[in-house]
């Protein structure tokens, strides 16, 4: 590859608020690649789950625009929504503490025995959680109306940041991801990454095009071309010329549900790299990559990163993965006797 990476952001930042150290590491991983068929020096891991802020993610870099673009409009609380183990919720949360602003999270469910994994972590950032019960999309989104009225109304200034951070503004946080991995690899052939609601890779193909881009579905939205392809051509500002590169084949019963190919993609991250995968997007990421490496459309001796985009403490509020997790432990355990 020749030409220099663009930074197309640069000079539009004004508002965008500071909440990472950049760039985030690029990692080797040539066990994990052997382990999949690829060769040793094929495949990178772009560690956005190291990410400082709030426990790591890819959140992180969409919030530095929606919630820098809040602040600088002079509000005073962030609302946003999302499903109850929303990595997303859980880095709003964080990025509220980090700027000295009260965060509201609008959740999907009810309340529940043992909340853990992201939903433990949203109490500790303070963010005050209303529970939405089972709805629609439309219905949460409803919800949300209602919360931003009643703050207004009691006399808050807030600034609704959208379901999954997935604005053109915030995919502008991926737009830039993606000059910043150019610079660290440019023989990048193929970046991998999950698809929830789109803005992460609508960010990355804007900066390194539709043919250098796999996304893999995870099940958040009905329609994934339609929603990656419409922040596409927001960011670019005209119609997308190439079709989008999407893997459909990986959400199985649906978002939560743990898959077998994702369980194996996250037993192998483990067990070859040390890195840890969660069951809903990034493990499924991996298994399209996997699957894409099975039927060619990931080829050995090609540059190919996997985006880690975080989700750990989402791992520990799936209690079917932990369950997989602790009966492996269970399977090896052995109980110490002196003599
Ligand atoms: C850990 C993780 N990875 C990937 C994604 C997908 O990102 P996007 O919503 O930008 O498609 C999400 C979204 O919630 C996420 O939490």
């Amino acid at each position: 590859m020749s030409e220099e990476p663009q930074d197309t952001t640069r000079g539009q930042d004004i508002t965008r608020a500071e909440l990472m150290s950049r760039p985030t590491p690029l990692e080797a991983a040539p066990r994990l690649a052997r382990a999949i068929g690829l060769e040793s020096d094929d495949l990178w891991v772009k560690r956005d789950d190291l990410i400082g802020l709030g426990g790591g993610g890819n959140k992180v870099r969409k919030l530095e625009w929606t919630a820098g673009a809040a602040r600088a409009e002079g509000a005073t609380t962030l609302v946003t929504s999302g499903a109850a183990q929303s990595n997303h919720a859980r880095l709003t949360a964080a990025a509220g503490a980090r700027l000295g602003m009260d965060v509201v999270l609008v959740l999907a469910g009810a309340p529940s025995e043992g909340m853990t994994g992201n939903i433990a972590l949203d109490g500790l950032f303070g963010a005050r959680v209303v529970w939405a019960g089972e709805v629609s999309e439309g219905e949460l989104a409803a919800a949300v109306d209602d919360v931003a009225r009643d703050l207004r109304e009691r006399g808050a200034r807030p600034a609704v940041i959208p379901f999954g951070g997935s604005s053109v503004l915030g995919a502008r946080g991926y737009a830039a991801a993606g000059t910043e991995l150019l610079v660290q690899d440019p023989e990048l052939v193929t970046a991998v990454v999950a698809v929830g609601s789109g803005g992460t890779m609508a960010g990355l193909v804007h900066t390194l095009g539709a043919e250098r881009v796999l996304g893999v579905h995870c099940g958040a939205v009905a329609d994934p071309e339609h929603t990656v392809g419409h922040l596409v051509e927001g960011l670019a500002g005209q119609p997308a010329a190439t079709s989008l590169r999407l893997r459909l084949d990986q959400v199985g019963p649906g978002y939560s549900a743990l898959t077998e190919p994702a369980m194996d993609a996250i037993t192998t991250a483990a067990r070859t790299e040390g890195i840890v995968l969660d069951p809903v997007y990034t493990g499924r990421a991996l298994a399209g990559l996997i699957a894409a490496v099975h039927d060619g459309q990931v080829r050995p001796g090609q540059r190919t990163v996997f985006v880690h985009t975080g989700g750990l403490p989402g791992l520990f509020g799936h209690g079917e993965t932990l369950e997989r997790a602790r009966s492996a432990v269970a399977g090896t355990a052995v109980r110490w006797s002196r003599g």
